[in-house]
């Protein structure tokens, strides 16, 4: 796959959702419930299918937990599955033990408060309510909405008032919350294997592939991170923790698939963006280079990525582990 349009226009990662930063990395741990719902549900029934005795699954950027929560409610006899939410943030672990959730109407998430939505989004907000309990305005910390155009009051009348969630007790006791690192994934459970890994719209963390420090606030990126390297690392430890047939999901956002090329990039492999600063993305994908290596997976599903020229960019999202 080669990247050979830069029109891009859209590129930061700024869901419409609970735009949250870990105080301590300052990067940004914003999830919503059933984020890119089509890659959800096709995870889901791979799952299901290639594994229907059980298995164990490793959400890693899961956040305050809303992506396992979600995960969890499209699979069928569930307690066969353990589903372990990872996150680095404490922040976001701390949310998840904490177990609330605000719901916003003009959140991505928002349609599960509108009955009137579309079909396949009335499907999901049926299950979603099967499985969590709407209760008062709590008086602990939820991940409330934080963008101030979101939380508009007059004469203290809030315009889009938002909606308090917990989980049912029996629908979330096949999950566990815990505060790790996916490079440390070798060691991650006594070393037991999963059938499937996720590591969504978070690449681009781990690699300090900030697009929008680049082209909105003017900073320069760190062209000393070896970016393919970091990437080619995880996915050789995330292929040895994968059961065969396991697959591994990857994240949407234009972020997570546009790179800014590092010093060992060679210049024929670069396409320059900004001259005056001498700014170059790589014309390859790292991650799916990585992934591409030896025929170890195989890509499942292809998904548009948004925000890249005429918006034609298809990625493969779900790889599965074939040899
Ligand atoms: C933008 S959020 C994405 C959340 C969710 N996966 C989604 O797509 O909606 C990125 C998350 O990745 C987490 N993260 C970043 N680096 C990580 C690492 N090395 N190991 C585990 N989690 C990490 C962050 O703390 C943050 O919660």
């Amino acid at each position: 796959m080669i990247i050979n349009s830069l029109a891009y226009k859209d590129y930061r990662i700024n869901f419409k959702s609970y735009n949250m930063i870990d105080n301590n990395t300052g990067n940004s741990i914003s999830t919503n419930f059933y984020h890119d719902s089509e890659v959800l549900q096709k995870s889901a029934t791979i799952i299901k299918n290639e594994f229907p005795k059980g298995t164990d699954i490793f959400i890693y950027a899961g956040s305050n937990g809303e992506e396992a929560l979600s995960i969890n409610s499209l699979l069928d006899n569930r307690q066969k599955y353990k589903v372990y939410s990872i996150d680095i943030s404490s922040k976001a672990i701390d949310f998840a033990h904490i177990g609330t959730y605000a719901i916003h109407p003009l959140a991505d998430d928002g349609f599960l408060l509108n009955p009137n939505c579309e079909q396949n989004k009335q499907f999901l907000s049926r299950i979603f309510h099967k499985n969590f309990i709407e209760i008062d305005k709590p008086s602990c910390p939820v991940n409330n909405v934080s963008d101030l155009i979101y939380t508009i009051t007059f004469d203290n009348v809030n315009l889009f008032p938002q909606r308090y969630f917990i989980p049912k007790e029996s629908f979330k006791e096949n999950i566990s919350f815990v505060k790790g690192d996916i490079n440390n994934i070798e060691s991650f459970n006594n070393q037991q294997k999963a059938g499937a890994i996720f590591f969504r719209n978070a690449f681009y963390q781990l690699t300090n592939n900030n697009l929008s420090g680049v082209f909105k606030y003017g900073d320069k990126p760190n062209l000393e991170t070896n970016k393919r390297k970091i990437i080619q690392e995880l996915i050789d430890k995330i292929y040895n923790k994968i059961k065969m047939n396991g697959i591994f999901v990857l994240g949407r956002h234009l972020q997570e698939h546009l790179y800014i090329a590092d010093r060992t990039v060679p210049l024929k492999d670069t396409i320059i963006v900004n001259k005056t600063r001498n700014i170059r993305f790589m014309t390859n994908h790292p991650v799916i280079e990585a992934l591409n290596k030896n025929g170890r997976f195989k890509p499942l599903f292809e998904f548009l990525i948004h925000g890249l020229g005429n918006n034609s960019l298809k990625i493969p999202l779900i790889w599965q582990k074939i040899k």
